[in-house]
C-alpha cells in the first residue's frame, strides 16, 4: 500500500499530533508499505506566520519525525514547497472543484472564524491543494486525525470526478483515522480539539521541559468528582487524560482505572505527567543538525518528484494541455 500524510509547520507539534498521527505512521512503515511522510509548509501559510520561523518550524517537524521513528531508508521524507507539482495540480484540480464544497468545509469555516481579519483565498483553496497533495502520489491510505477526514473524503471525490471526466488516472485514497487518539482533546477544554494554535497551557508540545509538563497537566481541566472513570459524557477532561496515558503506556484503559481506583485525581495526574516526562525525553534530548535534515529532505525530494512527474504528465495529457 501507498500511505503518505503530512503536518503542518505551525508553532510546535504537540501530543495530539503524536498519538493522532506519527505513532500510526511508525506502524505502518514497519509493516513494509511504501511511506511518504511530508512538511507540509505551503499549508502553513493560510494563516498568519513569521517567515524567519517558517524554516525552522520545518526542521524541526523533520527532527520529531526522526525521532519517533520514521527511518529516510524506509519511507519518504520531503517538504511540500520543493516539488512544484503541488501547486500545480492544485490549480488543475480547482477547475473542477464546486466552490459551495470548499464553503461547508469545517476547516474553512473555523480558521475564518478564528482568523477574521485574514479570510485569504488560500484558507479556502486548503482543501484542494490537500486534494492535490493526495491524489499527486497516487495514494493508497492517508493515515490522519479525526479533523481532516473530511479533506480526506473530498480528495476522493475529486479523483473520482476527474477520473469521470478525463480517464482513469488517480488511485482513490482512503483515510485511516486511528481507533483511540484520532482527536486528542484539549487540556484546558476538553470539549474542543487540542490545537497548536490555542494557548500553549491546552497542549503539551513535544518539546516541553519537566516543569511545563507537570504544570499543565496539574491545572488540567477534570470536573469536580473524585473517581478515575472513562465517561466523556460527564467526565471529559478525566477520559481525555486517560486515553493519552492508555495510548503512551500502551496499557487499556480499563486497567489505569483499576490503577487508580479510590486514588483521586492528583495522584492520577502526577503519574500521567511522569509518564509524559519520561516519554517525551527524546524529542527534549534531540539535537537537531540542520545539514542533516536538508540532507534527508534533499533526498526525499528526489524520490518523491519522480512519482509526481510521472503523475503530472497524465494529468496534463489527459487535460488536452500535452
Ligand atoms: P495539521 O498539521 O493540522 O495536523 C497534522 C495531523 O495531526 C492530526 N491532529 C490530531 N490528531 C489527534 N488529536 C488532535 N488533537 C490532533 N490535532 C491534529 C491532524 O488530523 C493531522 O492528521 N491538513 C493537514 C496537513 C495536510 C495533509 C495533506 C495531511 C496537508 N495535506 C495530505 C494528509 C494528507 C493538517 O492540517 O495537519
Amino acid at each position: 500500500m501507498r500511505v503518505f500524510s503530512g503536518i503542518q509547520p505551525t508553532s510546535q507539534l504537540h501530543i495530539g499530533n503524536y498519538l493522532g498521527v506519527i505513532k500510526p505512521w511508525i506502524d505502518l512503515q514497519s509493516a513494509n508499505n511504501e511511506c511518504l511522510f511530508w512538511v507540509a509548509d505551503l499549508h502553513a501559510l493560510t494563516v498568519p506566520y513569521k517567515p524567519i520561523e517558517l524554516k525552522k518550524r520545518t526542521s524541526e517537524v523533520v527532527a520529531a519525525y526522526l525521532t519517533a521513528g520514521l527511518d529516510p531508508k524506509k519511507s519518504i521524507i520531503f517538504r511540500q514547497s520543493d516539488i512544484k507539482e503541488h501547486t500545480e495540480l492544485c490549480w488543475l484540480l480547482s477547475t473542477i472543484t464546486p466552490l459551495g464544497d470548499l464553503q461547508r468545509m469545517t476547516q474553512f469555516k473555523d480558521k475564518s472564524a478564528k482568523h477574521a481579519k485574514n479570510i485569504n483565498a488560500g484558507l479556502l483553496n486548503y482543501p484542494v491543494l490537500m486534494a492535490a497533495d493526495i491524489l499527486l502520489y497516487q495514494t493508497d491510505l492517508v493515515p490522519v486525525g479525526e479533523d481532516q477526514k473530511q479533506h480526506v473524503e473530498l480528495a476522493k471525490t475529486l479523483g473520482k470526478k476527474f477520473n469521470n471526466k478525463f480517464g482513469e488516472i488517480f488511485n482513490l485514497p482512503k483515510a485511516v483515522i486511528p481507533k483511540s487518539g484520532a482527536r486528542i482533546m484539549s487540556l484546558t477544554e476538553p470539549n474542543k480539539k487540542m490545537s497548536k494554535s490555542d494557548t500553549p497551557t491546552s497542549y503539551i508540545a513535544l518539546f516541553d521541559s519537566p516543569e511545563e509538563i507537570k504544570k499543565k497537566i496539574s491545572s488540567a481541566t477534570t470536573d469536580s468528582g473524585k473517581e478515575v472513570k472513562f465517561d466523556i459524557k460527564n467526565k471529559a477532561g478525566v477520559s481525555n487524560l486517560l486515553t493519552i496515558y492508555s495510548l503512551f503506556s500502551e496499557q487499556p484503559i480499563s486497567e489505569i482505572e483499576k490503577q487508580f481506583k479510590n486514588k483521586g485525581y492528583k495522584e492520577f495526574k502526577e503519574s500521567l505527567a511522569e509518564l509524559l516526562i519520561k516519554k517525551l525525553k527524546p524529542f527534549r534530548e534531540l539535537e537537531a543538525k540542520p545539514e542533516y535534515i536538508d540532507d534527508i529532505l534533499k533526498q526525499g525530494a528526489e524520490k518523491a518528484q519522480v512519482i509526481a512527474t510521472e503523475t503530472i504528465q497524465k494529468v496534463k495529457k489527459s487535460m488536452g494541455l500535452i
